[in-house]
């Protein structure tokens, strides 16, 4: 099968930029910055279909395209690498192993969009990948790669690499801006949007590093072929799946957008661990409701899993076997959540902890037949908060109330876990 972004991974350490470079490192950026105007880049990346890999699926070209072209003053690229949510972790897989397509993939985003100085906003605990990305920054500068008039094209732009002060609110777009201004780390009202008015009230396109690191291929081997590496004529490109849980092989893959959640965790996870048996999964991170074995034939493609009830998310894949308890590991989520919140609003700031309660007394043998009714209201109530993280937490326990309600009616019932028992 063939690799996009881990292509030249080395076993046990990070390539180097010789390797990269003698692997057909930087050749798109080259490519680009000779032969094509930074229309024909975008133009490329909308073709290619590729879609924001942090979260919410939005094609990357038309992102790009939102940004007004005949504004004088300074624009942002922001590369999200927060990445804070529960199972997901392949952003740190990925720069820990290769941090040059991401650093390629942004001169070749910021020659597109016209931007002068872009950030990477990284996780506080990402040490080793922060360390990747600073010396592949300076790597590239040296060699002309980054940094003033790139090649010789009369192009300039830099990249800051920013840490976070460590708040998963930080990895929402806008919460990311104030944070990385100085302020406090809370969303911002939209519109405007971000293309319009972000940082410092300049436009600004935030996107996720494995959107980004996908780029150079898109460029170097052109939006067609790009598109083609899928396993549906519907989908485009490779997703990086870091899968976790119960299954024999928890690892971070790089697998063909499309491949059905049963060919996952059978082909490259190994299958379930002995003893183990699908009961459940996240789909595609903490933040999406769950998928059962009546799920398994689903393609694992933004579409189809929006079909099927849930959300492809990051592809933070978590498996869960017969012996989960899902009203412990929904109630274990949420607190997660409602540890996480902002404050900003009042659903998701009073409605969390309540939802935590509520859980908490089911869990414990102490709820009622209308804790499900209120839980049930809240999926939709928390829908009416200020920004996606309510809504998100809430995901599991959409989940847990439509393909599980047997199973927390049983805790009501017999006043105890089943699951212990
Ligand atoms: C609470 C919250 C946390 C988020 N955390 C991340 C994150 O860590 N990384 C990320 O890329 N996107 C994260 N997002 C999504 C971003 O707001 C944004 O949609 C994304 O960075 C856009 O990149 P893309 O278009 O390349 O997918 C988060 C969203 C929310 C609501
Ligand atoms: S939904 Fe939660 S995290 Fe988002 S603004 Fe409201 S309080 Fe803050």
């Amino acid at each position: 099968m063939e690799q996009i972004l881990f292509r030249h991974n080395r076993p046990g350490r990070c390539v180097t930029f010789a390797e990269y470079q003698g692997e057909g490192g930087f050749v798109a950026l080259k490519k680009a910055l000779s032969g094509m105007s930074p229309d024909e880049v975008q133009q490329a990346v909308i073709d290619s279909g590729l879609r924001g890999r942090g979260g919410a699926g939005f094609p990357t070209g038309k992102k790009w395209s939102f940004v007004p072209r005949n504004l004088t003053g300074p624009r942002w690229l922001i590369c999200n690498c927060d990445e804070m949510e529960p199972g997901t972790y392949k952003d740190r897989i990925l720069l820990e192993a290769n941090p040059y397509s991401l650093v390629e993939g942004m001169v070749l985003a910021c020659y597109a969009i016209g931007v002068r100085h872009s950030f990477i906003f990284i996780r506080r605990g990402y040490e080793q990948a922060a360390a990747n990305l600073r010396r592949a920054i300076a790597e590239a500068t040296a060699a002309g790669l980054l940094g003033e008039n790139i090649q010789g094209s009369g192009f300039s732009c830099d990249i800051d690499v920013h840490v976070s002060a460590g708040r998963y609110i930080c990895g929402e777009e806008t919460a990311l801006m104030n944070a990385l201004e100085g302020k406090r780390a809370n969303p911002r009202a939209k519109p405007p949007f971000p293309a319009i008015k972000g940082l410092w009230g300049g436009p600004t396109v935030v996107n996720n590093v494995e959107s980004l690191a996908n780029i150079p291929a898109i460029i170097a081997q052109g939006p067609r072929w790009f598109k083609g590496t899928a396993a549906t004529p519907e989908a485009s490109g490779m997703k990086l799946f870091c899968v976790s849980g119960h299954v024999a092989t928890p690892a971070c893959f790089e697998l063909p957008l499309g491949m059905t959640l049963g060919e996952i965790i059978d082909g490259p996870c190994g299958g379930m661990r002995p003893g183990s048996n699908f009961k459940a999964c996240l789909p595609g991170g903490a933040s999406t409701p769950y998928f059962t074995p009546a799920h398994l034939g689903v393609p694992m493609d933004f579409d189809p899993v929006a079909k099927a009830g849930s959300r492809l998310g990051t592809g933070g894949i978590v498996v869960f076997d017969q012996h989960t308890c899902m009203v412990a590991a929904t109630l274990n989520l949420v607190k997660f959540y409602a540890r996480e919140s902002c404050g900003w609003c009042t659903p998701c700031r009073e409605g969390l902890p309540f939802v935590v309660h509520l859980l908490e007394q089911i869990e414990s043998g102490q709820g009622s037949e209308e804790h499900i009714t209120i839980l049930k209201e809240h999926v939709q109530y928390l829908n009416y908060a200020f920004c996606a993280l309510a809504p998100g937490a809430m995901g599991p326990v959409d989940g847990l109330l439509r393909h599980f309600e047997d199973e927390v009616r049983e805790h009501i019932i017999t006043g105890k876990c089943p699951c212990r028992s």
